[in-house]
């Protein structure tokens, strides 16, 4: 599904980073990163490119070449991994754990899937959740978004069951962000930003 939804186009998303991780990681010492859902590859190359050795994952083939494709002299510090990750995660402990607007519109338990993204932060690391916290307009015209319920950012972190004795919470909260849809209409959409630390 997600490979057709790759190729009905050259390029799906912008290429530019997302700007809740810029906002985040900006701050954060450079160290390992995992990237779930990597798409075509934006916020790996900025991450890679701002120091950090990062592990990109996604489920679809197309969007790992296309990542791949551009990357230039960042390849060095990007491994490009093929994973369903409702089935396997990649190995190791990461200082920065990113998911962004990881959804699907197949039915999956992303919740069990943001828990085990959560067990691979390395202590005194950042996991951070971007979400949707709203459909534009245009997306109930698409076929397969329709279904989609969006989870407030309490409802991401009840789910994670984190022990909060471990971890901080940083931010959760919402933030309009502008959005341009696949005819050039603009709406504002919230985004739902949640980050948490794991204490050291
Ligand atoms: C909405 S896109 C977001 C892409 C990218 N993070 C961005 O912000 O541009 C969701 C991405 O998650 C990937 N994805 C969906 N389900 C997945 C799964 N089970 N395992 C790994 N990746 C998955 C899709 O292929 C897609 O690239």
């Amino acid at each position: 599904m997600w490979n057709a939804m790759y190729r009905e186009s050259d390029r799906r998303w912008s290429g530019r980073p997302n700007l809740r991780l810029v906002e985040v990681a900006q701050h954060l010492p450079a160290g390992r990163a995992l990237d779930l859902g990597c798409g075509e590859g934006g916020d790996a190359k900025w991450l890679a490119a701002n120091g950090w050795a990062v592990v990109a994952v996604d489920i679809s083939d197309e969007a790992l070449r296309r990542s791949a494709e551009d990357v230039g002299e960042l390849s060095a510090g990007i491994d490009f991994q093929h994973h369903d990750l409702t089935q396997t995660f990649p190995d190791g402990e990461f200082d920065l754990v990113s998911a962004q607007f990881l959804h699907s519109p197949t039915p999956w338990d992303r919740g069990r899937l943001l828990r085990r993204a959560a067990a691979a932060v390395a202590p005194g690391g950042v996991l951070l959740i971007v979400d949707h916290g709203g459909g534009p307009p245009w997306e109930s015209q698409m076929k397969d978004h329709h279904h989609h319920v969006f989870q407030t950012p309490q409802e991401v972190i009840d789910d994670l069951a984190l022990d909060h004795t471990q971890w901080e919470q940083l931010r959760a909260d919402s933030v309009d962000r502008e959005m341009t849809g696949p005819q050039g209409q603009v709406a504002v959409i919230p985004d739902n930003v949640i980050v948490l630390r794991r204490r050291s």
